[in-house]
C-alpha cells in the first residue's frame, strides 16, 4: 500500500519539509499542522510558555518575580513565554533578528536589545528561535555569575554547548537537570536540561488540554488527505481554514463556551461593496 500523505506538527519540521519541497524531494503531500491557527496560536504560545516556565521552575526552584528574563525569539513561542514571564513578575528583555517581531515586542511593552547587550543583565536566558548557536561564546563571556541558560525552541542546539564546554574550567551537576559550568574567571553559568527543550527535559511538556487542539487538527487533516487522494498535488499544504475553524468550534464546545453568529444583515453587509463605501 502506498502512502497518501503526511501531517507535520512542528515549526522546525515544516521548515525542513518546505526545504524538501523546494528541492522536489517530497514523495507525497503534507499538511503543515504547525501553521494551523489552532496549533501555533495555542500549543506554541500557551503550551510552550507554561511548560517551559514550569521546567525552569521545577529544575531550579527560582522565584521568577524580580528576575530579568531574556528571551531570544519573539515568535509564537517567545511571545507566549514573554507574556507568562511578565505575569510572574519578571523584567523581560527580548532579542530578535526580525524587525517586525522586534517592533511588536517593543509595542507589547518589552525591552528589546541585542543579545550581547542583554547578556550582562539577564538572570534567566530562554532561547525559542528554532535556530542554532543563538546563545554562544560571546554571550557567555559577558554573563553574570549564576546566569541560567535554557532552551525552549529546537533540539539541543540553541544554547551552544560546545562553546559552553570550552568556556568552562569545571562542571558539575547541582541537581537533576541543573548543571553548573564554572568559567576561568570564577563565574558559574547554569545549564538546564542539558540544553534540550526545557519543557520536556525538566517538566511534563504541554498539558493535554492544549495538545488536543493539535491532535484534532492532525485527525481532520488525515481525513482530508484521504478524501483528496489523487487530487492533491505533492507539496506542503495549509490545513483548510474550515477545518481549522472546526477544531476551534469543537474545543469551545468542549469547554462549554458558545459564541455569536453573524446575522443575515451583517453577512450581507460584509459581503457587499455598495454599502459602507460612501
Ligand atoms: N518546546 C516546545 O514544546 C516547542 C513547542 C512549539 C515549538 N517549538 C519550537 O520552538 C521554535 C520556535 O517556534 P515558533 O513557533 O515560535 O517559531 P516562529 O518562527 O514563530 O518564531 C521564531 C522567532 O525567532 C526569531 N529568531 C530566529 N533566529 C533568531 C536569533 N538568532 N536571535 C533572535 N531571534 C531569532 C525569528 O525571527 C522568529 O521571530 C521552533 O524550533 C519550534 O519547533 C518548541
Amino acid at each position: 500500500m502506498s502512502v497518501i500523505g503526511g501531517t507535520e506538527e512542528t515549526t522546525t519540521g515544516v521548515l525542513r519539509l518546505r526545504a524538501m519541497e523546494r528541492r522536489r524531494l517530497l514523495p507525497y503531500p503534507v499538511v503543515a499542522i504547525n501553521d494551523a491557527e489552532t496549533k501555533r496560536l495555542f500549543d506554541n504560545r500557551f503550551g510552550t510558555a507554561q511548560s517551559s516556565l514550569d521546567g525552569i521552575i521545577r529544575a531550579t526552584n527560582e522565584l521568577i518575580a524580580g528576575k530579568t528574563v531574556v528571551i531570544a525569539g519573539y515568535g509564537h513561542c517567545g511571545r507566549g513565554i514573554a507574556s507568562r514571564a511578565r505575569g510572574l513578575g519578571a523584567d523581560v528583555i527580548i532579542a530578535e533578528v526580525n524587525p517586525i517581531r522586534a517592533l511588536e515586542a517593543v509595542m507589547d511593552g518589552f525591552r528589546v536589545m541585542e543579545l550581547l547587550d542583554a547578556a550582562p543583565v539577564g538572570n534567566i536566558f530562554i532561547a525559542a528561535t528554532g535556530s542554532i548557536s543563538v546563545i554562544r561564546r560571546e554571550h557567555f563571556a559577558h554573563m553574570e555569575d549564576g546566569a541560567i541558560l535554557s532552551n525552549a525552541g529546537h533540539f539541543n542546539v540553541e544554547v551552544d554547548l560546545n562553546d559552553l564546554e570550552s568556556a568552562a574550567v569545571n562542571r558539575r551537576t547541582l541537581r537533576p537537570n541543573v548543571e553548573q559550568f564554572e568559567t576561568a574567571d570564577g563565574r558559574r553559568l547554569i545549564l538546564l536540561a542539558e540544553g534540550r527543550v526545557v519543557n520536556l527535559g525538566a517538566a511534563d511538556g504541554h498539558p493535554a488540554s492544549v495538545m488536543d487542539l493539535s491532535f484534532a487538527a492532525h485527525a481532520l487533516a488525515v481525513e482530508w488527505l484521504a478524501e483528496q487522494n489523487g487530487v492533491l498535488e505533492i507539496g506542503v499544504h495549509q490545513l483548510p481554514s474550515e477545518l481549522d475553524l472546526r477544531v476551534a468550534e469543537m474545543k469551545l464546545a468542549s469547554m462549554g463556551r458558545s459564541i455569536d453568529v453573524l446575522t443575515e444583515r451583517q453577512r450581507n453587509y460584509l459581503d457587499s461593496y455598495e454599502e459602507g463605501t460612501k
